[in-house]
């Protein structure tokens, strides 16, 4: 491995990706691409699982597809030995496409459809993970309709505070889960409807959390809760979902770790196994226990290979027009069309210019996208607008964004006609695609023009 990260490297100045050059690819592909390293997914999988399963044997890692769904990726894990956590009818439709079984499947969501449970109940999927009072009433329903019991799962919002981004934190107030003050209510109301079958608890607090405690804090109420829920069915119940959130570092934190940057993660899935399973193996070492890993699993595991497009100069000015400085621009052929949280969340990916890989990073550059839009630049470096990339950089040279797998493939837009990105894959030593890059035609594909009556 080299020290750029797991499966990047580099080979006459070239920067590779599970061996492959990705300069050379540039020459030859249309850019923007991903490309995955179907090594690094079973890698983080087995990371994962042996984390938990080695301190409490009866974990099921279930993966959050919202951080990709594509059909090769869900065979991935699926073939890593894990199973699928959706997040509409659409990632539960992929992922039994994708071989999976509905007993390997849980379906959380804040708003579904009569639809979307009709699915999942025919699918005799593991868990509906139940969200809200009035979610209860509706699966119900659904489920004496069908005639089929449908097995649930409950989310509470467990009220614990994470210092992740302002964006991803998911149990403290906002729309998940059901609120603390309702659960009693929540729990008579589910343990007396004939259609559902509670068979869990569930609680997610968020995404990349980068330190163990807040996750302490939920299980421990978690723990509690499972004893009012058990009191009031009068039945164990069989698992509690911990969701997801562990975190992968996007910045060097070798030189620059903070503790309050959300970028920086030196916790590893043990750290959060041993604090966890100690917990649930005190009090509960009969519950299984489902965790739902999706940034962790994917992140490292795929880059988005682009080219400079253009470069310029300009100057940086005072309130009063003076030149006061300048800048040196980077204009690239990607922007949030195909990594949307760069500027959705002002996300650090790190970049690297692939053709250089061997040259210090010596000048200070700001980096743009290519969209019809001034919010579409990159983030810099620690707390400057800037990236420190080499000097010679410029026109023609291929740079290259890590940690990109989770959250960018499935949010692309086609927004300034701009074709959605291909994606290829390392399977085994080979290099293979796994999504067609979109045409021109891809751009009209669902406009109905002429338009016609309805
Ligand atoms: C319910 C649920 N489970 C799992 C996840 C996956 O989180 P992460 O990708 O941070 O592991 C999410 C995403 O925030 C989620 O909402």
């Amino acid at each position: 491995m080299d020290s750029r990260g797991p499966h990047l490297g580099t080979r006459e100045g070239h920067l590779t990706f599970d061996d492959i050059d990705l300069a050379a690819l540039a020459g030859r592909l249309q850019t923007p691409f991903f490309v995955f390293s179907g090594g690094r997914i079973a890698e983080n999988v087995a990371t994962l699982r042996d984390a938990f399963q080695s301190r409490h044997p009866n974990t099921e890692v279930f993966f959050a597809s919202k951080a990709c769904s594509a059909l090769w990726v869900l065979e991935q894990v699926k073939k890593a030995g894990i199973n699928v956590e959706v997040n509409s009818g659409g990632e539960l439709w992929k992922a039994l496409r994708a071989g999976f079984t509905g007993r390997q499947i849980v379906f959380n969501g804040v708003a579904k459809t009569r639809a979307e449970i009709e699915q999942a109940v025919t699918a005799g999927i593991r868990a509906i993970v139940v969200d809200s009072l009035c979610e209860l009433e509706r699966v119900n329903e659904v489920s004496v309709a069908l005639g089929r019991e449908a097995d649930v799962a409950l989310r509470i919002d467990v009220r614990v505070q994470t210092e992740t981004h302002p964006g991803m934190r998911t149990a403290h107030g906002g729309k998940f889960g059901v609120d603390l003050i309702d659960v009693a209510e929540l729990f008579d109301q589910a343990c007396r409807l004939d259609g559902l079958w509670v068979r869990g608890l569930h609680l997610h607090i968020g995404s990349q959390i980068t330190s163990v405690e807040p996750y302490a804090r939920a299980v421990e109420k978690a723990l509690d809760l499972v004893e009012q829920v058990e009191a009031a069915c009068g039945r164990p119940l069989e698992f509690l979902d911990i969701g997801g959130g562990y975190p992968v570092p996007y910045v060097d934190t070798a030189d620059a770790y903070d503790a309050t940057d959300y970028f920086c993660a030196i916790t590893t899935p043990h750290d959060y196994a041993e604090a966890i399973c100690a917990l649930v193996n005190d009090r509960r070492p009969d519950l299984a226990l489902f965790i739902e890993p999706g940034r962790y699993v994917v992140s490292d595991a795929a880059v988005v290979v682009a080219h400079v497009e253009a470069e310029k100069t300009k100057r940086l000015l005072d309130a009063s027009d003076h030149p006061v400085g300048e800048e040196h621009w980077l204009l690239l052929d990607t922007g949030y069309n195909t990594i949307i949280e760069h500027t959705l969340a002002e996300w650090h990916f790190r970049a690297i210019v692939a053709n250089r890989a061997d040259e210090p990073a010596d000048a200070s550059f700001r980096l743009g996208g290519p969209l019809c839009d001034s919010g579409d630049v990159y983030v810099g470096d620690l707390g400057t607008p800037y990236r420190r990339l080499s000097a010679r950089t410029g026109v023609g040279d291929v740079i290259v964004f890590r940690d990109v797998g989770a959250y960018s493939l499935d949010t692309m837009t086609q927004y300034n006609g701009r074709p959605r990105a291909g994606a290829y894959a390392v399977e085994d030593g080979r290099l293979v695609i796994i999504r067609r890059p979109e045409t021109y035609e891809d751009l009209v594909s669902h406009d109905v023009w002429p338009a016609e009556p309805v």
